[in-house]
């Protein structure tokens, strides 16, 4: 399994955006959602894997939420906090596929994914998508897209980073559309 080298190489396609409330978010979530469900349907078996980063309560879970109803799934999506992962089956052209949700924050040990048997999500058509990777300590596979969120002075201000990091990724992020 290829080991996450924390990227220092700058990011193969990048786009940053402001977003001043929760609805901005979600539309660039929506727009994300759309490229991916366009890359899936190119690569029909496809997995590729999302790192979430930001502060306590800087919005990854909140992305996360929007980003996976955007490709469909209809019920409630909690933060994986107590269970580590949650998995969202999904559906893109009558393919069936995963998102795996993660949130990795109260490991005792950066091998506990592991441990709890959840390597084997890493190689299912979809994606897995991980709040608080530094928490693993770079025992992850590699990430193809990066997502950073930072808050701003206003406390509904974030601003959002999605980077590819992977040839994969740029496939994924060089066709998010810019918002009108
Ligand atoms: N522009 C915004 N984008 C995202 N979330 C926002 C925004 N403005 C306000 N919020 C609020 O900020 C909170 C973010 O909480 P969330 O649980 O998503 O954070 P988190 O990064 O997952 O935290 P944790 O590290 O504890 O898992 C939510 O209550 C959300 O409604
Ligand atoms: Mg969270």
């Amino acid at each position: 399994m290829t080991r996450n080298q924390t990227p220092q190489a700058s990011p193969k396609a990048s786009l940053k955006q402001h977003c001043r409330q929760e609805a901005e978010t979600a539309s660039l979530a929506k727009r994300l959602a759309a490229s991916i469900e366009r890359f899936i349907g190119q690569e029909r078996g496809v997995h590729f894997n999302i790192s979430l980063e930001g502060d306590l309560g800087a919005g990854k879970t909140t992305f996360a939420r929007h980003l996976i109803q955007s490709l469909g799934y209809g019920g409630k999506v909690k933060s994986p906090t107590y269970t580590l992962c949650e998995p969202y089956l999904l559906h893109s052209n009558q393919h069936a596929y995963t998102a795996h949700h993660f949130d990795l924050y109260r490991m005792r040990d950066p091998l506990e994914w592991q441990e709890a048997g959840f390597v084997e999500h890493f190689d299912v058509p979809g994606f897995c998508l991980i709040e608080w990777p530094e928490k693993a300590e770079g025992t992850l596979p590699a990430f193809d897209i990066q997502i950073q969120l930072t808050a701003g002075a206003e406390e509904n201000d974030r601003t959002i980073a999605i980077n590819a990091l992977s040839e994969q990724g740029k496939k994924i992020v060089e066709v998010i559309q810019v918002d009108s």
